[in-house]
């Protein structure tokens, strides 16, 4: 599927508009139109629903360690500044970082130093995250490494010098990033300043300065306590929060896909430390399931589990769940959420100020005169098992989706264009949005077959029986043939059509968008009949 065909129907038919389009749009802010604005909330309601709502408090799911309880949260979108800077999302999206595309890792740009050396005729710079000697004895083993010498053979490398930083390097090709495998694999250095700043109050001061939230989530782990003070909740269980988030990404792309302002879905889910790894696998297997039962499928969805070389050293797994969207080259897949298994990072940084990775620990980390850097809550958000009397600090597995995202992936898997007779039984090609009746904007549509002979009036009866209760849209405009494919774009998976047999037997047709098969039923069963389909969940 060409992706400007998808664009292009998005906004003909009201899904997807540019934001303030007539003045020239806003880069990397969309609106949702009338189709849009109902299938982007039958994701979140979808979501909201499977997690949450309809959760089963009581059962032991399938592939869970245990049962769990799940319950849910709207924070604020401005929150208290400290909390960004705690988190950590003020320190690293304030500088100029470098990304590693093999390890995953972030370094600021300024932090990271290297020597550069020449073997064999080939000049490289060897980076590390080290200074002095620790940084000298550390870029000698890896240069070692890199050529494949040994100890004996360290006088063949014929060192430039001391530690220069990399802001002196200005081609990273020949850099061997701080945990590389291989050259070149360092991003240009970007300026990751994502949080969007805004002043509370009358005075633009430093003092009044806060931020757009560039995440539901840590709006969670700062309600921890509140939740399980003010419900009855138990460890291990979930809270789940959707909403907007900000980041002021510097190259929005690929029409929602990268957005400056977008939604999330997010579930901080607590647990106990040695239960951990089992509730992380659970989730993983969950949010991928929850993708596949709404219709993404095949090859073009994946799961794909970080390599232990990725994974930060506090958490024993991530997985991305992973779509492959047009817009990409082929065999390049984006990501539409990750699950990660967190530790007790975030709850222990709320607690303690921000923590920092010192060797294999997790420490807080401390300014020039030796005081944190940035101070946590000081409040104890450690849990006491009131059975076991244990007390720990639960362990966290955070699946991380997008509205945006999966509506995007949803689209894209929908968007088919098949062959179709029309009114006069000629073949033509027809655009058909394959949605999975749940996420459909719209459920139904009902059409008399002519706008005379009484027609009109049963049509709208039918209508009326099943508003309360499903999105239907009425029409009675045109030939019925182009009503149908303007459903048929629209992704609505039902269409009942009032024709001149009603008016003798009550009977009306159904017909289904996918098989284009068309049965008869009572006019009386239309509701019953739509929740029946609706139930069946089928795309067909
Ligand atoms: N709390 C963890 C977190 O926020 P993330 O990977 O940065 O993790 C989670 O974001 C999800 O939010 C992503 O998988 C993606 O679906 C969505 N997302 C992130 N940035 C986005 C953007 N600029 N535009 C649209 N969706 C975005």
């Amino acid at each position: 599927m060409e992706m400007e065909k998808l664009v292009s129907l998005c906004k003909r038919r009201g899904f997807i508009f540019q934001s303030s389009e007539i003045y020239g749009g806003m880069n990397g802010c969309w609106d949702y139109g009338p189709l849009g604005v109902e299938l982007k909330r039958n994701v979140k309601e979808s979501w909201w629903r499977d997690m949450v709502a309809a959760h089963d408090d009581l059962a032991v799911p399938s592939g869970a360690p245990s049962a769990y309880e799940m319950t849910g949260l709207d924070c604020t979108i401005i929150m208290h500044p400290q909390v960004w800077k705690v988190s950590g999302h003020y320190d690293l999206f304030h500088d100029f970082m470098v990304d590693c595309r093999q390890s995953k890792h972030r370094y600021r740009h300024d932090q990271v130093r290297g020597r550069w050396l020449t073997h064999r005729g080939q000049r490289i710079f060897v980076a590390t995250e080290l200074v002095a000697d620790e940084g000298l004895a550390e870029t000698q083993q890896r240069a070692l490494k890199f050529f494949n010498l040994r100890g004996k053979d360290a006088d063949d490398l014929a060192w430039e010098g001391e530690l220069v930083s990399l802001t002196t390097v200005a081609d990273f090709a020949q850099v061997l990033g701080p945990d590389a495998k291989e050259l070149g694999t360092l991003t240009p250095p970007r300026e990751f300043n994502l949080m969007f700043e805004t002043y509370v109050g009358a005075m633009r001061s430093e003092d009044a300065k806060a931020f757009l939230r560039p995440e539901t989530a840590q709006g969670i782990f700062v309600n921890f306590k509140n939740v399980l003070d003010s419900s009855r909740v138990r460890v291990p269980f979930g809270i789940a929060q959707m909403g907007k988030s900000f980041r002021n990404e510097i190259t929005p792309r690929n029409f929602t896909f990268r957005s400056r302002e977008f939604e999330q879905m997010e579930i901080e889910f607590f647990c106990h430390p040695s239960q951990s790894p089992d509730w992380y696998r659970y989730w993983r297997d969950r949010r991928f399931r929850w993708y596949t039962d709404l219709g993404l499928a095949g090859e073009r969805l994946r799961l794909r589990e970080h390599t232990v070389e990725e994974l930060s050293h506090y958490s024993c797994g991530t997985a991305d769940i992973e779509y492959a969207f047009p817009f990409l080259a082929s065999g390049d897949f984006g990501e539409l959420e990750g699950i990660a298994h967190r530790g007790d990072f975030d709850l222990r940084s709320h607690m303690e100020g921000k923590l920092v990775r010192k060797g294999n620990e997790l420490v807080v980390e401390l300014d020039a005169e030796g005081k944190p850097r940035h101070r946590g809550s000081g409040k104890d958000l450690s849990y006491r098992d009131d059975l076991t009397n244990e007390r720990y600090i639960p362990h966290v597995i955070e699946p991380s989706a997008g509205a945006d995202r999966a509506t995007l992936a949803f689209l894209c898997e929908a968007y088919a264009e098949d062959q179709a007779p029309d009114e006069s039984g000629k073949m033509q090609t027809r655009v058909v949005m394959r949605l999975h009746p749940r996420l459909a904007p719209i459920k139904a549509a009902i059409f008399p077959l002519v706008r005379k002979d009484g027609m009109p009036e049963v049509a709208q009866e039918i209508y009326r029986a099943i508003k309360p209760h499903y999105t239907v849209f009425y029409d009675e405009k045109g030939a019925v043939g182009r009503r149908y494919r303007r459903q048929d774009e629209a992704g609505t998976p039902f269409c009942i059509t009032v024709d001149g047999q009603t008016l003798t037997d009550g009977t009306v047709t159904i017909r289904d968008r996918d098989t284009l098969e068309q049965t008869r039923i009572h006019k009386s069963e239309c509701l019953a009949e739509i929740r029946n389909r609706m139930g069946r969940g089928a795309r067909g």
